[in-house]
């Protein structure tokens, strides 16, 4: 008779383990799929960032434009500088006072869209990524 009621608390607590431990791998599989989700997109998102607020300057297809923007590709800056970095330049820009500048012309803050989070520079980041 005690032996069983042990063993039936052993059975119970065996099943409440179970469930706690699927209940745990079960949020660990929903939140890995959104999470890679959110980075799939990033790029994508970034090309429409990128087509409402860059190509004024840097062209449709960030080709550049002569006397604006500079091209986009094969770019040795953007090559040279870590996402983190290129997220800081994008934001600040590179103004003609700049030593840096290379062109006399300005690169306003964040291409003179305030708008835009540090979420979406990262996203944009990720377009000028796949043009390297
Ligand atoms: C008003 C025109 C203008 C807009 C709008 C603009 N840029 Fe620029 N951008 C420039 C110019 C001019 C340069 C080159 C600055 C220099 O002479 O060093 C530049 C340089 C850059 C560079 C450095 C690459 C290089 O060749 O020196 C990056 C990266 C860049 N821009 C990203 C962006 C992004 C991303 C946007 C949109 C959020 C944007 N720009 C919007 C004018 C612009």
């Amino acid at each position: 008779m005690k032996r069983t009621k042990w063993l039936m608390f052993l059975a119970v607590f065996a099943l409440v383990v179970a469930a706690c431990g699927y209940s745990d791998t079960s949020s660990n599989t929903t939140a890995a799929p959104s999470d890679g989700g959110g980075d799939v997109g990033g790029a994508a998102h970034g090309q429409e960032l990128f087509k409402s607020t860059c190509t004024g300057c840097h062209g449709q297809n960030a080709e550049g434009i002569d006397g604006l923007g500079t091209d986009m590709h094969d770019n040795e800056f953007i090559q040279s500088q870590s996402n983190a970095d290129l997220i800081v330049f994008i934001a600040v820009g590179r103004s003609t006072t700049d030593p840096d500048n290379t062109t006399g012309v300005d690169m306003p803050p964040k291409g003179g869209n305030s708008s835009l989070t540090d979420s979406d520079l990262a996203d944009i980041v990720d377009y000028l990524r796949t043009l390297q």
